[in-house]
């Protein structure tokens, strides 16, 4: 299949089965910000309970937060985002149209980086409008920050910003969570949580928007240990992207190097991916040194620092940081699991008739884990497989469904990666058992009723 037409055949199969619409659609939609639907949410809840369990739930030196969105203004002063975070933007003069110059340059495989011997500014000259061929205006540095009024009075001492990042709420929370938690370090602060830019180009769905969730961890050290640190956290990412069904030829790690690196930086590792539309990032593993709590003590002018209780020594704690979007998460597991299938065999080539589409979903993540469908809507059928979906609910997410020819039932759940179908039929009421069907080996097992929460419990690992 094609790679371009993958990506439009996934975002015309989400919004038909409920997981993304855009967002305010009847109004015409709002620019790079999506809804998610009844399927969407929850198959990103799913994401993010499974984040939250493997890096929260089953580590001992991990704790979470849940910090509010809006902040006091000089966080992003300490941070550097009030006089740092912006892009470079260019305008067309003849068609208005508005680029990120950086990506203007990778586009016309020209370097992005800024340099002495030739700045963003004088390469962007050699260039015209990729749209229309028309002049570019000069580079202008536009900040990435939402802007907003806290109280009535628009002034600007009311002047406060939608975070652009989790990590402002972990590092302002450092002191009252070591206080709090008698933590230790190393240990780690993990947050989940929307995140708000004002991207000047928003592009590939949900791949770069203005409203986003982010998945942050903080994880505070000792500086002498930051390579092993690291090493443990790259290793971690890497479990992680599996866990989600990523292969490895889809992922690739790109050592961010000289020039690129933060100036705060001393490594960074971008994990990316191959999207139909490109090779791009995905996820950002960063050792920050003490950048963060040093500049928020600097602007607070409260003590950030740790003292070792068996050492004695008093430092301001190191950072390593992984950080990871849950919309990008969403995008690529559903790129992994989008497959075609023909005649019972997945197909790779562009075929048009007769296509079915599967969900390869990892069953963990899958937004509906079961669906009954009772072979016939008649008494005593249609009951049994009702009270049988109602006990599973208490479990995990069911469907059932009653219309249609059995394969026309399989197939909605096919495409929505339901890993079980179970079927009531003629003779469950003598038997009292049903029919499971499992998506990806198709095999199909009796099982009895009595034992088919616990059956379908193992199977998911819950
Ligand atoms: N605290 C570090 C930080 O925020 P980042 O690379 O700017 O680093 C982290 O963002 C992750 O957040 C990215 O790797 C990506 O997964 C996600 N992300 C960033 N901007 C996004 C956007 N506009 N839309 C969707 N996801 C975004």
């Amino acid at each position: 299949m094609a790679e371009e037409n993958k990506m439009e055949k996934l975002v015309r199969l989400l919004k038909r089965r409920g997981f993304i619409f855009p967002s305010s659609e009847i109004y015409g939609g709002l620019q790079a910000t999506y809804d998610y639907g009844p399927l969407g949410v929850e198959l990103k809840n799913n994401i993010k309970q499974a984040w939250w369990k493997m890096f929260v739930q089953e580590r001992e030196d991990m704790v979470g937060i849940d910090a509010a969105i809006m902040m006091h203004p000089k966080v992003w002063e300490a941070s550097g985002h009030l006089q740092n975070f912006t892009d470079p933007l260019v305008d067309c003069k003849k068609c208005k149209k508005r680029f990120r110059a950086d990506h203007l340059l990778v586009a016309s495989s020209l370097e992005p980086k800024y340099d002495k011997e030739q700045p963003l500014e004088i390469k962007i000259k050699d260039l015209q409008c990729p749209e229309c061929g028309g002049e570019l205006t000069e580079v202008r540095q536009f900040n990435l920050m939402f802007k907003t009024f806290m109280g009535p009075v628009e002034e600007e001492a009311s002047v406060i910003y939608l975070r652009p990042e989790t990590a402002g709420g972990i590092f302002v929370n450092f002191r009252n969570v070591v206080d709090s938690m008698r933590m230790r370090i190393p240990f780690g602060i993990a947050q989940i949580g929307k995140a708000f830019r004002n991207e000047i180009t928003v592009e590939n769905f949900i791949y770069r928007m203005r409203e986003f969730e982010q998945m942050e961890i903080e994880y505070f050290i000792h500086p002498d240990s930051w390579e092993e640190r690291f090493d443990n956290w790259l290793q971690a990412m890497k479990n992680w992207c599996k866990f989600i069904g990523i292969k490895d030829d889809n992922l690739v790690l790109h050592e961010i190097e000289g020039d690129e690196l933060a100036f705060y930086s001393k490594r960074t590792v971008d994990f990316e991916y191959k999207y139909p539309f490109g090779q791009k990032e995905l996820y950002g593993l960063a050792y920050r040194t003490d950048y963060d709590l040093t500049q928020q003590q600097k602007f607070s002018g409260q003590d950030l620092s740790y003292t070792d209780p068996i050492t004695k020594e008093k430092f301001i704690p190191h950072v390593i940081e992984p950080s990871l979007g849950v919309d990008r998460t969403f995008l690529v597991v559903l790129l992994e699991a989008y497959t075609e299938i023909k005649g019972g065999r997945t197909i790779t080539t562009e075929a048009t008739k007769d296509v079915e589409i599967l969900l390869r979903l990892p069953y963990h993540l899958a937004p509906i884990k079961a669906a009954v469908l009772p072979l016939s809507k008649k008494e005593p059928l249609a009951s049994t497989a009702k009270q049988i979906a109602n006990d599973l609910r208490k479990y995990f997410s069911v469907q059932y469904d009653e219309t249609g020819s059995i394969g026309k039932r399989y197939r909605r759940q096919d495409e929505i990666g339901t890993p079980y179908c179970i079927t009531v039929d003629f003779d469950t009421a003598e038997d009292k058992k049903v029919t499971v069907r499992d998506r990806d080996s198709m095999e199909q097992e009796r099982v009895a009723i009595a034992d088919l929460a616990g059956y379908l419990q193992d199977k998911f690992n819950i």
